[in-house]
């Protein structure tokens, strides 16, 4: 039977991995070992069966017996462990949701929907180490990918609106206490109808900007604001979240030479759904139901909106698509600029599609369960 570890199993994509993993009944076919960097010696989460005690997470030896290694442990970890395993000449399978190793030729991004045929290929060709894709990228890809793969997109712009979750499960907590300190401080303000709207909205602003409020996290004030910079600055102007908008999308797809896409992420003050627009150019002018019909047939997951102010402030928001696998895509429409000109917008959940349901399929596809 394959031995198969978990690392990191308890942090906030690794706690997704677990509980979908239970839902799907997904702990069964293979011996199941977790580890972890703070918690060696403790008792296994409760998957429903029994596992041995959870590992040290850099224990080598313990490393070097498993077929297959799930990680969600983040890319420091990976950086450390990674080559000296394989320098101890370990050669199992390594799925990973962290990027450290997402554009080394020797990996797939992995988003199973949108390029199976390449994890197949390279499954067969040896190669070891799939790699679940930038959260954004995966949710796009979900939602439009077929226009791809028909070679219908000659470029592409995405204007990103990425949750607090995107950054880490200390900003989801940062970004509510900053929404209820700013509440505690409207107070008496708020609850006063007759109160004018242009002292509240001093109030507002004086508890964001004082010294006092919570940003140890985000830098600046979220709730309330937005902040139009997302990971580390590259050289050219781009924020790393732009570059892998065109990098992983580009490797995700395979193409050669890439098709441009580019734009700018933004964070807001959403919990943990990522939305986008779209604006992208066609490689020729396609009626919009064939547009539509392409894309609601594309995977089981994805969900055309109909263009009604109803159903859009309903169906097209994070408050409507959290804790779902559904990927919703509406507002599609012809642009001014003509009729290659096209603009739509998706919304999706940044721990599930965006990072622990790429890599539980990849587990199952090795496992040859999918
Ligand atoms: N980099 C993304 C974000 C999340 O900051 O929203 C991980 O893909």
């Amino acid at each position: 039977m394959q031995k198969v570890a978990f690392v990191g199993y308890r942090g906030m994509v690794g706690s997704v991995l677990m509980e979908r993993m239970k839902a799907e009944k997904d702990f069964n076919g293979y011996e199941p070992f977790f580890a972890s960097t703070s918690q060696a010696g403790a008792k296994a989460p409760d998957i429903g069966r029994d596992a041995p005690p959870v590992a040290d997470a850099h224990d080598l030896d313990f490393l070097s017996e498993m077929d297959i290694i799930v990680t969600c442990q983040g890319s420091g970890y990976t950086q450390k462990v990674f080559p000296a395993l394989k320098q101890s000449g370990w050669n199992g399978y390594w799925i990973d949701a962290a990027s450290a190793l997402r554009m080394n030729d020797d990996s797939v991004i992995v988003l199973d929907p949108v390029n199976r045929d390449a994890i197949d290929k390279a499954i067969e060709s040896g190669i070891k180490n799939f790699i679940g894709g930038n959260c954004t990228v995966s949710l796009m890809l979900m939602a439009i990918g077929e226009l791809f793969r028909k070679g219908y997109v000659s470029w592409m712009t995405s204007m990103t609106y990425q949750a607090a979750s995107g950054a880490g499960a200390k900003n989801m907590r940062e970004l509510v206490s900053q929404m209820k300190k700013i509440g505690e401080q409207a107070g008496g303000l708020l609850s006063d109808p007759e109160a004018s709207i242009d002292e509240l909205d001093r109030n507002v602003l004086a508890t964001m900007t004082a010294t006092d409020f919570e940003t140890e996290n985000f830098g600046a004030p979220l709730a309330g604001s937005l902040l139009p910079w997302i990971d580390a600055g590259m050289e050219d102007g781009r924020t790393k979240e732009e570059w892998k908008g065109f990098a992983e999308t580009n490797k995700i797809l395979g193409n050669n030479p890439p098709i441009p896409i580019d734009g700018i992420c933004v964070r807001i003050g959403a919990m943990r759904c990522h939305s986008q627009a779209m604006t992208i150019k066609l490689t020729k002018d396609i009626p919009l139901e064939d547009i539509t019909q392409m894309i609601s047939g594309s995977n089981e997951w994805v969900e055309v909106i109909p263009n009604t102010k109803e159903r859009v402030i309903k169906e097209l928001t994070p408050a409507a698509v959290t804790g779902r696998l559904s990927i919703p895509v509406g507002r599609i429409r012809k642009l001014n600029m003509g009729g290659q000109y096209l603009g739509l917008f998706t919304v999706g959940d940044q721990l599930l599609w965006g990072a622990a349901e790429p890599v539980r399929r990849m587990l199952n596809i090795l496992l040859g369960k999918l």
